[in-house]
């Protein structure tokens, strides 16, 4: 997508391949600024500290993370430990284990010398593949909106959870990507953004990519969605997600599941973009099996914002000394689910639906 109509990546591999060029998320969206990761220690630190962050970009980080090992020690011992380190790097969203395992699948066979190589286009293959399975993603969801918009006069209205925006992947992003190509096919768009608390993804990303993309919007805080569907203002609500279950249930962002009970209660569709490096075949209660991260108390009792004299400071919201829990995400279980637009087409969040849906894939 365009930053200052400049195509740009949050992740991009340099041409060298001896290291990878981030966005750093935790500055946006008062500073646009790069940083190089060169080690696979680095990488480890990008995604536990969320430079980068958004279940797709963090297995895409993570894979090259694989492949800079490869510069040090390409022995099976020290790849199944640098693997360790990254898998530790943040618990909730699956694509870090699939894009580890998938790099592993491709290097363990491997003698030695083809090993650096291999890794390098392992994770360059898993970086292009996002790009066109969120492009998928969007297509399958356009026709979602094309159906709101053939119906009812005015924009379509969605409202969104989190970013899971091109930020959060390698490019579109997955709730995002109808949004952008329906802008992009004249449709009359407007998004709610859910500022998302603690760590504000919606205030601080969601609305910077939506600016740049020109796609009319409007920034809520996060207790105010219910209202809005209550009075008819959200035709539908598209977030992502960062592990869903074989029966459906989804992993996403803390708050998604109060906005899928307010959804439900009106009759508003909730629908959640996943590509299928999301899907945790192997589990099925997302309440009772999926690892919730717990974050740091400070970033429910502090929060960033840019000072008047144009820092960007950090202040205190609670009495000091104040005990804060900071669970980072949340299940909404499969009946709250109207669908799951992946890049295969739209399926039911139902484990037949689902089995049937990676049949003969892996
Ligand atoms: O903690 P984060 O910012 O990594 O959480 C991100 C989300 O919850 C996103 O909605 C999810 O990863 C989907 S990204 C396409």
């Amino acid at each position: 997508m365009n930053v200052h109509d400049q195509a740009m990546r949050p992740l991009r591999a340099e041409a060298g391949r001896d290291a990878v060029v981030v966005i750093d998320q935790r500055l946006l969206p008062h500073r646009l600024q790069l940083q190089r990761l060169a080690s696979p220690q680095a990488v480890f630190t990008a995604i536990r500290d969320m430079w980068v962050r958004g279940a797709p970009l963090i297995g895409a980080t993570a894979a090259y993370g694989m492949a800079l090992q490869c510069h040090v020690d390409v022995s099976d011992g020290a790849l199944a430990e640098t693997a360790a380190l990254l898998r530790s790097s943040r618990p909730t969203a699956v694509n870090l284990m699939w894009a580890l395992d998938r790099m592993a699948r491709v290097l363990a066979p491997l003698p030695a010398e083809q090993r650096l190589q291999a890794a390098w286009d392992a994770a360059d293959a898993i970086a292009e593949e996002d790009v066109q399975v969120n492009a998928r993603i969007g297509q399958h969801g356009l026709v979602l909106l094309q159906a709101v918009a053939a119906r009812k006069p005015g924009p379509v209205q969605v409202l969104t959870h989190c970013n899971a925006g091109w930020l959060a992947t390698v490019d579109w992003g997955t709730a995002t990507s109808p949004i952008y190509q329906a802008h992009a096919a004249g449709i009359d768009v407007h998004v709610w953004v859910d500022e998302t608390r603690p760590r504000n993804q919606g205030a601080s990303l969601t609305v910077w990519e939506l600016a740049q993309a020109g796609v009319p919007h409007t920034l809520v805080a996060d207790n105010a969605g219910g209202h809005l569907m209550q009075r008819g203002l959200v035709d539908l609500c598209l977030v992502g997600c960062d592990r869903v279950t074989a029966r459906g249930d989804v992993c996403n962002k803390i708050g998604t599941y109060l906005k899928a009970l307010a959804a439900h209660d009106n009759g508003v569709p909730f629908y959640v973009a996943m590509p299928t490096s999301t899907l945790d075949l192997a589990l099925t209660d997302g309440l009772a099996q999926i690892p919730i991260e717990e974050r740091s108390a400070r970033e429910v009792t502090h929060l960033h914002g840019l000072a008047a004299d144009g820092e960007v400071v950090e202040v205190c919201l609670a009495p000091q000394g104040t005990a804060a829990a900071n669970p980072a995400f949340d299940v909404t279980p499969a009946r709250l689910i109207s669908g799951l637009i992946t890049e295969h087409g739209v399926v039911p969040a139902q484990e037949a639906a689902l089995r049937e849906l990676m049949k003969d894939r892996v």
